[in-house]
């Protein structure tokens, strides 16, 4: 029989050898223990988490992950669902060239 490992961290809810197996973020390889782990350690809010851990900073920025992540707080915390605000959202960025700069301002000029 296989023995059961897990450990008990001060928010009273335990971190077992499947959460750290458990891939959340499949772009960061972040595992449902380390989001545990974080909010352990005091995050309270998403962008706390990702900050800890770089959850949701990976290519699909949170699209395929955010939502997990929401149910994990809400399930650790307490907090309900509707009340965990999402990212905060960063369009890319992208180098311009100060020629293509110069066309905005034109196009607003014959506008
Ligand atoms: S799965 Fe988390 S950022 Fe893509």
């Amino acid at each position: 029989m296989q023995e059961e490992h897990s450990e008990k961290v001060a928010c009273g809810c335990e971190i077992t050898h499947e959460d750290w197996e458990m891939i959340i973020c499949r772009c960061e390889e972040v595992t449902r223990g380390a989001i545990i782990n974080a909010i352990n350690h005091g995050a309270t809010t998403v962008e706390e988490i990702k900050r800890e851990t770089r959850a949701g900073m990976g290519l699909c920025q949170s699209k395929t992950c955010f939502r997990a992540i929401q149910k994990i707080l809400s399930d650790v915390t307490g907090q309900p669902i509707a009340n965990i605000t999402p990212y905060t959202s960063r369009p890319p960025v992208r180098p311009m060239s100060v020629q293509e700069l110069a066309s905005l301002v034109d196009q607003e000029v014959e506008n």
